[in-house]
């Protein structure tokens, strides 16, 4: 089942890389299923079939694997709009242009980009759709105001859970210093609503909705890839 879901990934990644013409601007997203998409990036611009792309990252990890390939490289302030954002989700709803994110702590930067893309194709698998969305959201805080924060939650009818580091004995902490709480609040019926309440949460960052910005998702599934338009 493992390699089953990995290999949607790969297509769906593979294929959301279709969207990239030379000339464009291009934010490079986070997670397992946007390397493929960064991979395939690379293998165009290494055969000839794409030229003159420049890449801004979402991510470390997007910006190490984009520099292993030789995609062109650029920081996201020299830009005001990028012409197209490819990036994973957490959570899909296949209904409504919303996704959640930040299941790799990379989501305040990873907004910052989708947001400032023409269109923003998500590529993904089809084991992670639900409509409404229901996957906790991670919300990205001020270290000291992590106890309001988590208490501001509750009283938004949330269940919060300070995210700890895998093999080590302590919080995580993002690429900007700040801890993340992950908000269960099983289905989120009114998204605007919701993302307006953990926006006034005092200390908060970003929080992992993503409304009203995706263009196209592009998915892995068991007899290929299939492709949403918004
Ligand atoms: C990073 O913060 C997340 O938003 C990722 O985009 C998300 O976790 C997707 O990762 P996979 O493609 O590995 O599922």
């Amino acid at each position: 089942p493992e390699d089953v879901l990995m290999d949607k990934r790969r297509r769906g990644g593979i294929e959301a890389a279709e969207v990239v013409e030379s000339g464009m601007d291009v934010g490079l997203g986070t997670g397992s299923t946007t390397a493929w998409a960064i991979a395939a990036i690379g293998w165009k611009l290494e055969s000839g079939e794409l030229e003159d792309i420049r890449g801004v990252a979402t991510s470390l990890q997007s910006h190490d694997l984009a520099r292993e390939l030789d995609i062109p490289l650029t920081d996201v302030d020299e830009f005001e709009s990028l012409d197209v954002a490819i990036d994973g989700a957490d959570q899909w709803d296949p209904e409504n242009p919303h996704v959640v994110k930040g299941g790799g702590a990379s989501h305040a930067r990873e907004k910052l980009i989708d947001e400032m893309a023409d269109r923003l194709v998500v590529a993904t698998d089809d084991e992670k759709q639900s409509t409404p969305l229901s996957h906790p959201v991670p919300l990205s805080v001020l270290p000291e105001s992590r106890n309001v924060a988590q208490s501001w939650v509750k009283e938004q009818g949330g269940d919060p859970q300070l995210r700890y580091a895998e093999k080590k004995d302590g919080p995580l902490f993002t690429a900007n210093g700040n801890l993340i709480v992950d908000c269960d609040f099983g289905e989120i019926d009114d998204i605007e609503g919701r993302a307006t309440d953990l926006a006034r949460i005092p200390g908060a960052q970003e929080h992992g909705l993503f409304v009203d910005v995706v263009d196209d998702v592009i998915y892995g599934a068991d007899d290929g890839v299939e492709h949403v338009e918004f």
